[in-house]
């Protein structure tokens, strides 16, 4: 339960994100071809329980194997990176994981940045309650917009952490331009501590995003359901099917909506025609060898210190280090 009354430990900043338009972002999507929507609009109220239930399903792996390793080697990484840093966090919204590093970092403040404002407060609350020698700024910020610190923030060398293989939504290029935007953030000698999901046989793969019970599905569909709810769309829900699988040349799992049948639907006032076969781009989610991401991230001016994997090796977290001139 988040408590109702402000603890002494915690901030809250506005940073005035833009929030992203659904209906506009959606209409130019579903107006190009292929069309597409970015995945960032998967998480509304239900696309955010939708994605939790794909975690407990047993194909997909990532989670679990991340907290593992995260669990496992809590103590390694806290002798890396030292005690004292400022911690940052993009898209740390839930501030969930976390907590497995905050008792060996012992961080001199941790800002989670997200753009989901009420989920944001709620959740750093709750974390600060539970670490009260803590202090919590909150920022209520667009980190793909403004990758900048509250102010306030105390001084500290910064660290920053990225779990989850998000960077694995951004194609190789973009991954570059955000890992160099987060190796400015930290500055000379700053940390970024971030959770990578490997490549691995495409049976393995293919399963995690199209698991037996269907929880995948419903989160893919999801995007259909909460264009009629929100844009006046009328998609037919039986008339279209999740499809998802590993892209091996392009190294990436992608997942679409397929059309099962030649249809028109409105969507915001607006008529599409979509042929039977044809499909909605929906989200990419780039897998990397170890080296392969060592090298991308060099390429945005950031050396490895350290990568761990699980036990089963499928997944892994890089720590990396902003090695710039003026470096400590
Ligand atoms: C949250 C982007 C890391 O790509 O694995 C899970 C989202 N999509 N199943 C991923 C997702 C389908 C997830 N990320």
């Amino acid at each position: 339960m988040p408590s109702a009354i402000p603890r002494p430990n915690i901030q809250f900043h506005d940073l005035h994100p833009t929030l992203a338009d659904f209906r506009h972002e959606a209409v130019a999507g579903l107006r190009q071809r292929p069309r597409r929507i970015p995945p960032k609009f998967f998480y509304d109220e239900r696309g955010s329980q939708l994605f939790d239930a794909i975690t407990a399903t047993a194909e997909y792996y990532p989670t679990r194997s991340e907290m593992e390793i995260l669990e496992t080697r809590a103590g390694e990484i806290a002798e890396c990176i030292g005690t004292g840093s400022l911690l940052v966090e993009p898209g740390g919204g839930s501030c969930a994981k976390v907590r497995i590093l905050l008792g060996g970092l012992e961080p001199v403040a941790y800002v989670p940045m997200d753009i989901s404002r009420d989920h944001l407060h709620a959740a750093a609350q709750e974390l600060a309650a539970e670490f009260p020698w803590l202090e919590v700024h909150a920022a209520h910020a667009d980190f793909t917009q403004q990758m900048e610190l509250p102010p306030g923030a105390p001084e500290g060398p910064r660290v920053a952490f990225f779990p989850g293989s998000s960077i694995g939504n951004f194609d190789p290029d973009a991954a570059v331009d955000f890992i160099a935007a987060v190796a400015e953030l930290v500055g000379p000698g700053g940390f970024l501590l971030i959770g990578v999901d490997l490549r691995k046989d495409k049976a393995v793969l293919d399963a995690a995003y199209d698991d037996a019970a269907g929880a995948t599905a419903a989160f893919n569909l999801n995007l259909l359901e909460r264009m009629n709810r929100e844009l006046e769309a009328d998609f037919d829900l039986d008339a279209w099917a999740h499809r998802a699988g590993f892209n091996e040349p392009l190294g990436r799992v992608e997942m679409h909506l397929l059309s099962l049948r030649d249809q028109q639907v409105r969507v915001a006032g607006e008529v599409f025609d979509f042929s039977a076969g044809e499909t909605i781009h929906t989200e990419n989610s780039y897998k990397y060898r170890i080296e392969e991401f060592q090298d991308l991230a060099r390429r945005a001016g950031m050396d490895s210190v350290g990568a761990w994997t699980d036990r089963k090796g499928m997944f892994s977290v890089h720590l990396l280090r902003n090695m710039a001139a003026g470096g400590a």
